[in-house]
This record gives C-alpha cells, structure tokens and sequence, in this order.
C-alpha cells in the first residue's frame, strides 16, 4: 500500500514540476499569429491566443475568463494550433472539428500559427460607458441605461449583446441589448438578479448612478433577419424579454412591416413589465399582438389572460404556417420546449433563432 502512495506522491510531484518548468522555464520564442490571412501580430508564445487577441484589442466573446466553462470563445484555426484538449470536447460539434473550430482561450501559441476570425468579430470593440439610470422593473430584474463615453457610438443589430465588465476585475458577463440600434449613444440593459450570481449581484447591489463600466461587443448571431418577409413569433420569458424588445421596437420605427406575434411567459403579474408599452404596440399597428401568459397567477392578480406555460399558449394560439420565423430567449427549459411546439406547427429550423440563458 505505502510504496503506490509514495509513487503517486513522485508522479504528483514531477507533474507540478513540469508545470512550473513549463510555466517558468520553457520560451517559445518569437511567434507570428496570422489573422484572415493578412493580419500577423507577432507574440512573446506560451499564453492562450484569447489572451493574445485581447492584448491586441481584439475583443473576442469570453465569459468565463478562460476556463472553458462557457464557449464562446471559437474561432477557426488554420494551422499550427495543436491536438484538441479534453477541456474543449464538450464545445466542439463533429461538424466544428472538421472546420478547425477551437476554444481559443484553450490553444496555447507555441509556434506559428494561422486562424481566421469573422468580421462581425473584427468589428466588436472595447467601450467606456457611464451609467445614467438604473431603475427596478419586478423585485429582481433591473433596467440600467448607460452612456457610451469613449467610443461614444456603437453599431448593433436588434437582438445582439455586449460583455459588461465588473469593475476591478476580469469577469465579463453578457447581456443583451434591451435598446433600439437606432439610439446609438446609450445602451440598455435589463438584468436579472441571480441569488448567489458575480455580476447580477454587482449589478443589483453595487452598481450605481454615475459609475465607469466597460463593456465590449456587440455579440451574436441572434439578431433580427431584416431581408426576410416571413411573419414573426417571438417567444421570451423573464430577462429574455431585453433582446425581443430591441427587435420590437426596431420594427415599430420601421413602422412595422411585418406580423408579430410576442409570447412572453412570466409567473404572476408582479413579473410582468413593459405591458403598457406593448399594448402600446398594438393599439397602433394590428399586425402586432402581444400575449402574457403566466404560469402561477396569484387570486389577487385577477388574472383573466392566458395560463399555463409559454409554450402551451403557443400551442394554442399558432396555426401551422411555413412562412413563420421564430426569435426565441429565455431559459433553456422553455427555449427547448418552444422548438418543438414550433418545429410540430411547420416553422422550419433554420428560421428558429435563439438565445439561451
Ligand atoms: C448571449 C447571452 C445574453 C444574455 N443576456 C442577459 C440579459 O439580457 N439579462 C440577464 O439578466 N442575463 C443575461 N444573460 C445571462 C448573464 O450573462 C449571466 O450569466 C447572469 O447574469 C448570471 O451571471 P452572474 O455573474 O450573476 O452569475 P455567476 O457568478 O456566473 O453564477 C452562475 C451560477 O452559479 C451560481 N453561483 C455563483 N456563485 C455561487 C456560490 N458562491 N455558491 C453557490 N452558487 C453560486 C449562481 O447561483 C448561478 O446559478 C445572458 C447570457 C448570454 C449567454
Ligand atoms: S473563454 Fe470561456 S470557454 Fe474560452
């Protein structure tokens, strides 16, 4: 028994060692990362290419600060990227491997290396803003308008987020764009308070009037089609309610030219928020319905609308009809149930667009 402890206490030790070594000792020289083809940034090697993108202003999409608990840090490498770890397997579809796609906080630049990065990614920068206004909406999401102060513009597209930064960290968390891209100057978010959550907390207890945040982006490929004709259902529940009002209140100022039907799934009435600008909605343009649906109604909310979960709604209301295109946000649960409702009624996959948080 005594003689396997000690051998795995040696292995343990040289293993540490050849960390440190690796860590100290080891120098990979001068090494070139080519972007698109085009672009090279030359590196000091031995750190992740995500932390190398982002020393060069390239603001790829990181929750987790590289721990590769979150995803969304792919990217396309070309060459020299090494074998896949067992740290990205669970990320990387068939599909993707066969494309090169990696974590990039998870490739380590050793030597040369070629990769390719989407302009939409190119485009996203680092931006100062200062909050305006934070305001409650239900006793655990808030709404907080910020200033854009250092680029003081940002282009988006309805449905798109940004990465907030907390403060004297360097913890990034998204949030989706609650405002119109038309309204270039300020940002609006809508968040959640998660019991126990990094940012959510800091946003619902710390953050104040007048603060400095950073954020980064814009992000994502959940985002209004605006070259399609199709009629629209959006389906959100909770916070998931931010990038649906962006797409909303685009197409009201685009006049609204096409039909939407919007789903929005809560527990009591004391969830609900935005009803009034929505009924506002319909009054002025009947292509446009809106439709809470609460899943646990209190006796005093008097509640006479729809019950039951989201989907069911959905089920009830939705004829079948393969002209339809779906913008669904939400958690997981509801997300995963509202496809197959929409995918049985004839809307086709492809024009089901999601984000899940
Ligand atoms: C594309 C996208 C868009 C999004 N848009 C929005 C949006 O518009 N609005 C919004 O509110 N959210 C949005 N989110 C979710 C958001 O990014 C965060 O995930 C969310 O706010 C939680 O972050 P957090 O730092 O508060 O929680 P984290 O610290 O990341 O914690 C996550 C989980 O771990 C648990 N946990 C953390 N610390 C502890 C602890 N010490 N003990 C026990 N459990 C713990 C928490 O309870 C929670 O369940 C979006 C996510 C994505 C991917
Ligand atoms: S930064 Fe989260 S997985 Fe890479």
């Amino acid at each position: 028994m005594l003689p396997i402890l000690v051998m795995n206490g040696i292995l343990l030790a040289i293993a540490i060692l050849l960390i440190i070594a690796e860590r100290f000792l080891v120098t990979y020289g001068k090494c070139k990362i080519t972007i698109n083809k085009e672009n090279i940034l030359t590196v000091e090697g031995g750190n992740s290419l995500l932390s190398y993108f982002s020393e060069n202003k390239i603001f790829i999409p990181s929750a987790c600060g590289g721990k590769a608990t979150c995803g969304y840090c792919k990217v396309e490498v070309l060459s020299g990227g090494g074998h896949i770890l067992p740290t990205e397997e669970v990320f990387i579809n068939r599909e993707d491997k066969l494309k090169g796609i990696r974590l990039s906080c998870q490739v380590k630049v050793k030597n040369d290396i070629e990769v390719l990065i989407s302009d939409d990614l190119l485009e996203a920068k680092e931006y100062k803003t200062k909050v305006l206004r934070i305001e409650d909406l239900t006793r655990d999401i808030k709404y907080v308008v910020m200033k854009l102060e250092e680029p003081q513009e940002i282009n988006f597209k309805p449905g798109q987020y940004i990465q907030f930064r907390i403060p004297e960290s360097e913890e990034f968390r998204a949030y989706s764009i609650a405002s119109i891209p038309s309204v270039k100057t300020e940002i609006e978010l809508i968040v959640r308070l998660v019991p126990g959550g990094l940012c959510s907390s800091y946003v619902h207890e710390v953050l104040d009037v007048h603060d400095q945040i950073t954020v980064t982006g814009p992000y994502g490929d959940f985002y209004l089609r605006e070259d399609s004709l199709r009629e629209i259902i959006c389906i959100g529940g909770g916070c998931g309610m931010a990038p649906i009002r962006s797409i909303i209140f685009h197409l009201r100022e685009k006049g609204m030219p096409r039909k939407i039907t919007y789903f929005f799934g809560a527990r009591s009435k004391s969830d609900l928020f935005y009803t009034k600008e929505l009924q506002s909605i319909e009054t002025q343009f009947p292509n446009f319905k809106y439709i809470p649906v609460l899943s646990e109604p209190k006796p005093e909310d008097k509640w006479t609308g729809e019950t039951g979960f989201v989907t069911q709604a959905v089920e009830r209301h939705m004829y079948s009809n393969g002209n339809t295109e779906a913008y669904l946000c939400g958690p997981p649960p509801m997300i995963d149930a509202a496809i197959k409702v929409l995918t049985r009624k004839g809307v086709h996959e492809i024009h089901i667009y999601y984000d899940k948080f």
